[in-house]
């Protein structure tokens, strides 16, 4: 199984401020849904909250929590990544989707990393992507830069795989 994290980062490794994304750029939404529908995904608890609507259709929806009381409409619960990943023992791929403390727990494990590269720093930040070592990465596909007519934003899309 591929565990591939799933990311939309700036130019200096920021995800988040908030509680809530950088920025939304449409395109980049529409990609996700391709790339994960169908697959399961896994998410903190945190990330889990700040989806305005629930859980994402068509797709398993994993929420980590260290609180056994928790549920969460639609998603399976699950206490530690052990657990995650023998729920997805007999997928093909699983999609890390966030946050900043899930993505840490993950990277020593994941195979593949989608980026969305946001060619911008932003101001406010207070989640960050964990720094990768690249020598430990094949870049596989790139593709962009494009501009998001909304708003303005300069994007690209990268995807490595652990060597
Ligand atoms: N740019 C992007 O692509 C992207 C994607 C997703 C999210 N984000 C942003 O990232 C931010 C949220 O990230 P975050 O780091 O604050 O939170 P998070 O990773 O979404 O969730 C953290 C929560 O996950 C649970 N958790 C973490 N490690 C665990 C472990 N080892 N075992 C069991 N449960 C564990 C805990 O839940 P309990 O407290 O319930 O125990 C913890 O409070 C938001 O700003 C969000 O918008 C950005």
């Amino acid at each position: 199984m591929h565990i591939s994290i799933i990311v939309v980062i700036d130019k200096k490794g920021g995800i988040g401020f908030s509680g809530d994304q950088l920025a939304y750029i449409s395109g980049d939404l529409k990609r996700f849904k391709q790339l994960t529908t169908g697959h399961p995904i896994v998410m903190g608890r945190k990330t889990y909250e700040s989806l305005p609507n629930g859980a994402l259709p068509n797709r398993r929806n994993i929420v980590l929590t260290r609180n056994p009381q928790l549920t969460c409409n639609g998603c399976e619960m699950a206490r530690t990544i052990e657990d995650v990943l023998d729920k997805c023992r007999k997928e093909q791929e699983l999609f890390v989707i966030g946050g900043g403390e899930v993505y840490d727990i993950f990277m020593p494990v994941a195979t593949r990393i989608y980026f969305t590269h946001i060619h911008h720093k932003f101001d406010d930040v207070d989640t960050w992507f964990p720094e990768i070592k690249r020598d430990d990465w094949n870049s596989v596909m790139m593709e962009g830069p494009f501009t998001d007519p909304k708003t303005n934003l300069q994007f690209s899309y990268e995807t490595v795989e652990r060597k």
